[in-house]
């Protein structure tokens, strides 16, 4: 590779880093920041660009700037572990190399690379709960494979008893036995969710949308208002439509469930850079939120409303979210949520493209 294919070439290595770097002049102002450190920031390149590293960092002691003037005055690497940085209402903690740049003929400037240590935390929070859900989802569907079978060998052997039987009043029992083997039947297919591979297309997640809010409109009280917040420049997502369909629906139904009478109930898509989704990380994710204003979340019920069985409504069989998340692993992304009394959130993450690690 000759000098010049290097530095057309470094920005995009830059931007492929897992790890923030930035890079600051003498002042110490921002004079560059990877794709990874405005993603760890959460603001663009070009809000940022010439602000005072203090500012940026949010580093309530202030030291960040001492630091850099000694890195080089020393001329010598500092490492800083554990600090927390970002505003305080979204704090990360981060290991910090900060390099002194002193080259001959050239000005000044300090290298920084940031690497988020609560990242690596919530990766393997992550994969752990995916896992204990995908455990739970396996017993039941075992379970409800062994009901199946014998389920219909009941309601055949009533069917025929019925045939047989003369007196009406018999006859109600068997349909009795009918009638509650094909509920349980029902229930059984549930548990069993969605089986059929998945047929994948480009999707316009946005037809998937529209199609759930008017089938929930429908559903719902007249003052139940489903509003949309949509970002047009999404391009097409990978994926099958009746299953994405399906998995939406389970969320924005709860949402609905949950606002009762009357409410509002948000749909909004946004396009999210770098997002790592279990131990992949994904250059361009389509991120799905379902808000509501309902009551939020029972207490207790949080950290398990994704298993199956989990049910906080009297009618409910506490399948929707533990079938939805499953359809959603299928398509490589992953449902979370987070929910205060009045605000409820469920964010549907899902990869524009597959097949990145
Ligand atoms: N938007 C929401 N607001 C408040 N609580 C919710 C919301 N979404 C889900 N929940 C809670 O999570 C529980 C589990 O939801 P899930 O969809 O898995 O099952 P369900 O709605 O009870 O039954 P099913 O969907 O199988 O008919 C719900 O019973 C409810 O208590
Ligand atoms: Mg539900």
């Amino acid at each position: 590779m000759t000098p010049t294919d290097t530095s057309t070439h470094l920005p995009r290595i830059l931007d492929h880093l897992t790890d923030a770097v930035l890079l600051f002049d003498r002042a110490c102002r921002l004079v560059f920041i990877n794709l990874a450190g405005e993603m760890l920031f959460a603001v663009s390149a070009r809000q940022v660009m010439a602000m005072r590293a203090r500012d940026i960092f949010g580093l309530s002691d202030r030291t960040i700037e001492t630091d850099f003037k000694r890195a080089l005055h020393d001329g010598e690497t500092l490492t800083k572990r554990n600090l927390t940085l970002g505003p305080p209402s979204l704090p990360i903690t981060a290991n910090l190399t900060i390099v002194p740049i002193l080259e001959k003929d050239q000005e000044e400037a300090v290298l920084v690379q940031i690497e988020q240590v609560d990242r690596h935390l919530r990766i393997s929070m992550e994969e752990q709960m995916l896992a204990q859900q995908n455990a739970a989802r396996m017993l039941l569907r075992g379970l409800a494979h062994e009901i199946k079978n014998p389920l219909g060998g009941i309601r055949g052997a009533a069917q025929l008893l019925q045939r047989e039987l003369i007196d009406e009043e018999l006859r109600e029992y068997t349909q009795i036995i009918m009638d509650e083997s094909d509920r349980l039947q029902s229930l059984v297919d549930r548990m069993l969710g969605p089986n059929k591979p998945l047929a994948m297309a480009p999707i316009n997640i946005h037809k998937v949308l529209e199609r759930v809010r008017q089938l929930v409109q429908v559903e719902a009280p007249a003052d139940v208002l489903i509003e949309r917040d949509y970002d047009p420049s999404i391009p097409l997502v990978n994926g099958d439509g009746d299953l994405l369909i399906q998995a939406i629906l389970n969320i924005v139904r709860n949402a609905a469930q949950a606002v009762g009478e009357r409410g509002r109930i948000l749909l909004r898509t946004r396009i999210h850079r770098q997002v790592t989704i279990g131990h992949r990380r994904n250059r361009l994710v389509v991120k799905i939120d379902v808000e509501d204003n309902g009551p939020g979340i029972q207490p207790g019920l949080m950290s398990q409303i994704f298993y199956p069985m989990v049910t906080g409504r009297a009618d409910g069989t506490g399948l929707g979210l533990s079938i939805a998340q499953t359809l959603i692993n299928q398509h490589g992304g992953l449902i979370e949520c987070s929910s205060v009394p009045g605000h409820t959130v469920f964010s549907i993450f899902l990869p524009l493209e597959m097949g990145h690690d």
